[in-house]
């Protein structure tokens, strides 16, 4: 009697540690006081940092020809990455210079931003020196100020999860996807000009960390659905994600060349 009649305060607690700011709002406040544009530097600097944030915030109008997926980088990097476990850029300037298995090589910033730019915005970097990306850099510099140098990103910020060891039950994603994500993305995955598309041909490309399950998964089970946040399993944003990767997307175009470096994308 005892245990049963305490299970669910465990259940709550555990789902409290996992997701904190569904139990304890007041936990995301200083997250989101990380972009506070009272403390932004004075002068060129400060308005640098700003255009940084306007990229990130609405890619489509400050960048137009580096884009070709209907998104902005905040379509995953949740306000601009100042939500943990939503793709959070805070403290993330210190991670780099960092070993990238894919590039094979230590990469920097840019590096990293380019590879967002190539898969996840299925689009081009700007090049490494231009306003566009020294301001991007210049914000995500901000938002890790205080952060020691050289500290990868701590694994409480990022949202991987357990996977269950079963294959994704596409037909449970279906059903679940038309209920909790068809409202906002739509029924065909297109999204439109507010809600990102998860599939088709203006979504990310298969060579984005939202195309691997786990990533989406995980990304799915502590953000979405954007109405009602920490609601799913980790096993219901599985098997929703095996339904939304199970779609056509846009194909990585590996020997396009980008504009900067002048080398084939297939060196990212
Ligand atoms: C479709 C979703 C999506 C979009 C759009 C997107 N990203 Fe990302 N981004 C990701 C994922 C997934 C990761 C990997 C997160 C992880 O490994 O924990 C990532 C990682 C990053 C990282 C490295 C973060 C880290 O923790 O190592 C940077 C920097 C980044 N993105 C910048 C951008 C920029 C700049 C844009 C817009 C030009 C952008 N992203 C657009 C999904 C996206
Ligand atoms: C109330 C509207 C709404 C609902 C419902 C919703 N989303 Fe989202 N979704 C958004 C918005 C808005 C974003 C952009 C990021 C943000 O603002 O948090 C987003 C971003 C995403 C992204 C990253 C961007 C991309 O296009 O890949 C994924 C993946 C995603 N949602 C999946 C889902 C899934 C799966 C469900 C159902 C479980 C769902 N969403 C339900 C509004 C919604």
């Amino acid at each position: 009697m005892t245990m049963t009649g305490r299970a669910p305060i465990l259940a709550v607690v555990s789902a409290c540690t996992l997701a904190f700011a569904a139990c304890a709002p007041h936990a995301a406040a200083p997250s989101t006081a990380a972009y506070d544009t009272a403390t932004l530097p004075a002068g060129p600097l400060g308005g640098e940092i700003r255009y940084g944030r306007a990229i990130i915030m609405h890619t489509r109008n400050t960048v137009p020809a580096d884009v070709r997926a209907n998104m902005d980088c905040a379509a995953c990097h949740v306000n601009g990455g100042t939500v943990a476990h939503g793709g959070s850029f805070l403290g993330l300037y210190s991670a780099f210079p960092q070993w990238n298995k894919r590039a094979h090589r230590v990469i920097t910033l840019q590096d990293r931003i380019a590879e967002c730019f190539l898969y996840s915005m299925n689009g081009k970097p700007p090049p490494y020196t231009s306003r566009e990306m020294v301001a991007v850099v210049a914000y995500i510099a901000w938002l890790s100020r205080g952060t020691p140098a050289m500290r990868p990103m701590p694994a409480s910020q990022r949202f991987n999860v357990a996977l269950p060891s079963r294959t994704p039950n596409r037909v449970h994603g279906a059903v679940l996807y038309a209920a909790r994500c068809a409202m906002c993305h739509g029924a065909q995955g297109a999204g439109g000009r507010v809600f990102p598309p998860l599939w088709g041909g203006r979504s990310f490309n298969n060579g984005a960390g939202m195309a691997r399950i786990g990533l989406m998964t995980g990304f799915v089970y502590y953000n979405m659905p954007k109405n009602a946040p920490h609601t799913l399993s980790v096993q219901e944003a599985y098997d929703i994600a095996g339904f939304v990767l199970s779609h056509e997307r846009p194909a990585f175009r590996r020997h396009a060349i980008v504009a900067f470096p002048p080398l084939q994308a297939g060196y990212f």
